[in-house]
C-alpha cells in the first residue's frame, strides 16, 4: 500500500478526542475561550461573507449548511435538526465541520461538531447574556433540559454570575438527567414542574426546547420587566417558542438579521420590525439593554460566524497536541495533472 504524502493529510478531530481536548482544557474555560473568539470574530463582522444558511426542509427535520470566510480561511458546518429522533434513540442535533486554507482551497481540519456546536452556542449564548442580561443576574430558569442545557448552564454560571437554575422539561426524566448531571457543577439546581415555577425569581430565561412547530413555550404574562431571554430552540420556519405579545415588548437582539428573519422567533413579526445586531453592540456601535426595566431578547438561531471562531479555536487548541489524528483526505498525485496515473500505480 502506498503511504500518503503530508499534502494528502488532514487533520481529524473525532468525538473522543474533542472529548479529551474538553477535559483537558476545561468545560467551563473552553467555553470562555471560544466566547472570546466569537467575540472578536463578532468585532471584524465586515472582514466576512455572510449568507443565511442554506437548508434542505423534509417532514422529518432538517440538514443545513452553515458556510463563511474571513478571506484567509473558509469554513463550513454541516448540522440536522430533528426534533423526533430522540424517541428513536438518535440525538436531535448532530454535526460536523471543515476549515479550509482559501489561497489553496486545501482543507486544513476536518472535527466532529456535534460536542462543538453545544459548547459554541452555550459560549454564544452566555456572551451575549454578558451584554445584555442585569449585571445582577444569579438565577436562571431553564426551560428544555435536553442535549444543550447543562453547556447552557455552566456557561452562564462562568460567565454571567449565575448561581442557581431552575430546570423544566415536559419531560420529567430530562430534567432529572440535567440535575444529575449539574450536581456537583457548584450550582444550586432546583427541579420544576411547571414553566411558571421555574421562572421564579429568573433574571435571565433560557428556553431551549426541541419540536418541528410553532410552540408557546412563554406566554406574554410570565414574562416580568428586566427579563432577559436567551432563546435558543426557535430556529427554523414554523419552529418557534415565544408567543408574539413578548416580542412586541422586547428589545430584539439578533446575529444576522437576513437569517433570524426567515428562522427565528421574530418570522412573527413584519419583515421590518426593528431589531439590534449583536456585533453592533459589541463594537459599540449599537445600544444593548436601555434600562433596568427593558425586556432583552437574543433570538438566537445560531450564524456560520460563530461556528467558523469555533473551528479556529479548536484548529489552534490542537496545536503541538495528539488530540487529532491525520487523515488521508486528499489525493496527492506526483504530478498534480496525473490523477489517473496515481490511480492506476495503486492497483
Ligand atoms: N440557536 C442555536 O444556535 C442552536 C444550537 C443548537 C441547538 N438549537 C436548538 O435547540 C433546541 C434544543 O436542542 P437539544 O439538542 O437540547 O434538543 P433535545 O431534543 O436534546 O432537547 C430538547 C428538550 O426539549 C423538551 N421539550 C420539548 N417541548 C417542550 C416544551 N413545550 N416545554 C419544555 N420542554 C420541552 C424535550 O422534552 C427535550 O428534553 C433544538 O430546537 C435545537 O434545534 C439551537
Amino acid at each position: 500500500m502506498m503511504q500518503p504524502s503530508d499534502k494528502a493529510l488532514v487533520p481529524f478531530v473525532s468525538v473522543d478526542n474533542m472529548m479529551r481536548l474538553v477535559h483537558h482544557i476545561g468545560l467551563e474555560k473552553m467555553i470562555t475561550q471560544i466566547a472570546a473568539q466569537i467575540e472578536s470574530d463578532f468585532k471584524r463582522w465586515e472582514s466576512f461573507d455572510k449568507t443565511p444558511r442554506i437548508p434542505a426542509h423534509s417532514p422529518h427535520g432538517v440538514i443545513e449548511l452553515m458556510p463563511t470566510s474571513d478571506g484567509e480561511a473558509y469554513g463550513f458546518k454541516y448540522v440536522n435538526g430533528h426534533p423526533k429522533n430522540t424517541s428513536e434513540g438518535l440525538q436531535t442535533v448532530t454535526a460536523f465541520g471543515l476549515l479550509a486554507d482559501v489561497y489553496t482551497g486545501y482543507p486544513t481540519l476536518l472535527t466532529e461538531m456535534t460536542m462543538l456546536t453545544a459548547l459554541r452556542t452555550a459560549a454564544t449564548s452566555a456572551l451575549v447574556g454578558s451584554y445584555l442580561a442585569p449585571k445582577s443576574s444569579r438565577v436562571m430558569a431553564m426551560i428544555g433540559n435536553g442535549a444543550q442545557s447543562e453547556f447552557q448552564c455552566l456557561a452562564f454560571k462562568a460567565m454571567c454570575g449565575i448561581d442557581t437554575v431552575r430546570l423544566y422539561d415536559t419531560d420529567h426524566a430530562a430534567t432529572e438527567k440535567c440535575a444529575a448531571n449539574l450536581k456537583n457543577s457548584g450550582l444550586t439546581v432546583v427541579l420544576c414542574k411547571t414553566p411558571e415555577d421555574a421562572i421564579e425569581g429568573a433574571q435571565i430565561i433560557t428556553t431551549c426546547t426541541a419540536d418541528k412547530k410553532n410552540a408557546t413555550i412563554l406566554t406574554d404574562n410570565m414574562v416580568g420587566p428586566g427579563v432577559h431571554i436567551n432563546a435558543i430552540g426557535g430556529d427554523c420556519p414554523g419552529k418557534t417558542e415565544l408567543h408574539r405579545d413578548i416580542l412586541l415588548r422586547s428589545g430584539i437582539f439578533v446575529e444576522y438579521p437576513e437569517q433570524t428573519r426567515i428562522e427565528g422567533e421574530i418570522q412573527a413579526l413584519a419583515e421590518d420590525h426593528p431589531v439590534t445586531e449583536l456585533w453592533q453592540v459589541m463594537t459599540g456601535q449599537a445600544k444593548g439593554r436601555r434600562d433596568d426595566r427593558q425586556i432583552t431578547l437574543f433570538d438566537s438561531v445560531g450564524f456560520a460566524i460563530e461556528d467558523f471562531s469555533a473551528l479556529c479555536y479548536v484548529q489552534s487548541a490542537i496545536k503541538g497536541t495528539d488530540f487529532f489524528e491525520p487523515l488521508d483526505m486528499l489525493a496527492d498525485p506526483d504530478d498534480p495533472r496525473d490523477l489517473y496515473g496515481m490511480l492506476m500505480r495503486a492497483s
